[in-house]
């Protein structure tokens, strides 16, 4: 190449570069469930696990990492589009450092939830301790950074936080633990409100401004909650819906209770229901085919270990689907979502 040429592509990078408005947003903090999980759960002893093939074979290199997914989650994409790294690093992986963190970091932990004993039932991380995890990463921080940059990227960074389906599918509903005699839905919902404020106070007091939490989706239209709602041929199981809308009417008027009182929060609700539901409805304005069904093997049932490369009924292409595996959407409707946060509840600070 001559010399000519290679200044004259510098010379454009430069310009190029220079167009791209630098992020004013310093990270991306993620904590929740297996909706946000990019592989802490691959460093615990636990089932709930996804870093196998045919997850992440649309991720970056065609990696399976530990995300619930053929690609990214939305907390990727909108680091991405926030001018961050294009996928947000897991706490726990060993293939990481404070170096990598200080540009965005994930807590989160499949199967988890707002109530400890919904941990307990597979075995992963409770949210109390993916609190400990974040004060262990601001000591890291400072070490790295020194304090006042620490705190300057505690304050600024945005925070994303994915968590609730588990205390009904995996606990309340399963009747694995104590939760269904102990309270009617309606206690358990008020319950699961003062583990909520309790753990946004805390994260609030360690630094955390800007946050995005997201409402309950539509999880009676998961294919594992159609696939047991035989009796009407396999629609969306409205019972656990309507618990859905009734956590998050409760959400709502707690994140505008808690943002009024604590001081330069500024905490953003994000509809996740509605905007599922709508491409559940509409699925061919977005080039979707199939809505009941997992990509991955029958996609009836299978996540976790049953989705994996040996079934050969896996679709080929994911991009026509809601639902990766029975439980978990494809990364088109994860970009579908990354777009709605930024739009919405993120749109403020981007
Ligand atoms: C959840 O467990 C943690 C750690 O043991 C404890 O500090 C916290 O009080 C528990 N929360 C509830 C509501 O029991
Ligand atoms: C994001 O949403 C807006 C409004 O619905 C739409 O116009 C735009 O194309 C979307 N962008 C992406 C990348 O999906």
């Amino acid at each position: 190449m001559s010399l000519h040429l290679l200044l004259l592509l510098l010379l454009l990078l430069i310009s190029v570069s220079s167009l791209v408005p630098a992020s004013r947003i310093p990270a991306v903090i993620v904590f929740g469930d297996s909706t946000v999980d990019a592989g802490n759960n691959n460093q615990i002893p636990t089932i709930l696990k996804s870093n196998f093939h045919p997850y992440g074979r649309d991720f970056i290199g065609s990696q399976p990492t530990g995300r619930f997914c053929n690609g990214r989650l939305p907390t990727d994409l909108i680091s991405e589009a926030l001018g961050l790294p294009p996928s947000v690093p897991a706490y726990l992986d060993p293939a990481y450092s404070i170096r990598d963190f200080a540009h965005g970091v994930c807590f989160a932990s499949a199967g988890t939830g707002l109530d400890n004993a919904t941990s307990d039932v597979l075995n992963v991380i409770p949210l109390w301790k993916e609190v400990e995890y974040f004060k262990d990463y601001q000591m890291k921080l400072r070490r790295y950074v020194g304090r006042a940059k620490a705190k300057y990227i505690v304050n600024e960074a945005v925070y994303i936080v994915s968590i609730g389906t588990n205390d009904f599918l995996e606990n309340y509903y399963l009747l694995v633990t104590g939760r269904f005699r102990q309270f009617s839905i309606g206690e358990y919902e008020d319950f699961l409100m003062d583990r909520a404020a309790e753990f946004l106070t805390k994260i609030y007091h360690l630094g955390a401004r800007k946050i995005s939490f997201a409402g309950l989706s539509a999880i009676g239209c998961v294919p594992l909650e159609r696939s047991t709602n035989i009796q009407q041929g396999r629609a969306c199981a409205e019972r656990y819906n309507k618990v859905a809308r009734d956590f998050n009417a409760k959400l709502q008027a707690l994140i505008g209770r808690l943002d009024a009182s604590l001081p330069g929060l500024k905490l953003r609700y994000l509809a996740t229901y509605e905007s599922l539901l709508e491409i559940i409805q509409n699925p061919s304005s977005y080039g979707i085919e199939n809505v009941e069904d997992g990509c991955c093997a029958t996609g009836k049932f299978e996540m976790g270990y049953l989705c994996n490369d040996f079934d050969p009924h896996t679709c080929p292409d994911a991009e026509k689907y809601v639902f990766w595996d029975a439980f978990h959407p494809t990364e088109k409707v994860n970009r579908m979502m990354a777009n709605l946060t930024l739009r919405t509840s993120l749109s403020e600070f981007v």
